[in-house]
């Protein structure tokens, strides 16, 4: 049954229209099988994604994916999440949540003004959503995940470029001539001498592929937060090793 959930998310993050829609939840879904059925857009059926995903947009933002399109209204209310340290103390206080992801509705990005002037990098939080609304109006129930403040090439970005990218920019295969297996690879360029990430500029080759629908956002099978991810490693954080 999740498996079909997950199945019939996908699809409604690929209508557009549909979102927009008020059907309740069950014609919605037989029409989202209707669709499926005929072919709309072909969507791939991939491996469920993780119910919760959580990773920092900048020194004093944090975004947040969800495994299924939101209702925005209880995404955006900041009193459904908590941010607390892993090693205890006081909960971080969040001054919004925003549906930062407007084409499949699935990432929100808190805003945590107090890490301007404390910035906690490299610490581990934990983070729990407390029933937020699906798009069809179903609560996502209670869930928790753990992160680390700061984005860097050491952790999480290469284990991010090893399950997605390497498979095609590695030793065994160098598409476009290019390798995202090591940093000074990444820095580098493919086809020309252009480096392909730049730090501080999201227009590099490498953050602009990796765009919704571009061309290396459907190889690698993202999603508009791992788009978010690399986007922010390179412009927030630097590229930083
Ligand atoms: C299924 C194979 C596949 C996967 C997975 C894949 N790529 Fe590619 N990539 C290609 C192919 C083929 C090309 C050459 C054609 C093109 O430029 O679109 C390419 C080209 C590129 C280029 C342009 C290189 C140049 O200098 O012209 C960049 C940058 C790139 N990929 C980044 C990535 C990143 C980052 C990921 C992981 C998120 C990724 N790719 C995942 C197949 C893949």
């Amino acid at each position: 049954m999740r498996t079909i959930e997950h199945a019939l998310g996908s699809l409604l993050s690929s209508c557009a229209w549909a979102q927009a829609s008020d059907v309740p939840g069950v014609l919605l879904r037989a029409i989202m099988l209707a669709i499926l059925l005929s072919g709309c857009e072909a969507p791939k059926v991939l491996a469920p994604p993780p119910p919760l995903r959580a990773a920092s947009a900048a020194s004093y933002a944090v975004d947040v994916e969800f495994d299924v399109p939101l209702d925005r209204a209880s995404a955006e209310d900041a009193s459904r999440y908590s941010l607390i340290p892993a090693s205890g103390g006081t909960p971080a206080s969040i001054s919004s949540a925003t549906l930062v992801d407007t084409l499949y509705g699935r990432v929100v990005q808190l805003l945590i003004p107090d890490w301007l002037s404390s910035n906690p990098d490299t610490t581990d939080f934990d983070l729990t959503v407390s029933n937020v609304q699906s798009i069809t109006g179903r609560s996502t129930g209670i869930r928790a995940v753990r992160f680390r403040t700061g984005l860097s090439y050491r952790a999480p970005m290469r284990a991010w470029f090893d399950s997605n990218c390497d498979r095609c920019h590695g030793a065994a295969q160098q598409d476009g001539s290019y390798r995202t297996d090591s940093y000074a690879a990444l820095l580098g360029g493919g086809t020309n001498a252009t480096a392909n990430v730049i730090p501080g500029d999201p227009m590099c080759l490498t953050v602009v592929k990796c765009k919704p629908h571009n061309s290396m956002f459907n190889a690698a099978n993202l999603t508009y937060f791992d788009y978010e991810l690399i986007k922010n490693w390179v412009e927030s954080f630097n590229a930083r090793f």
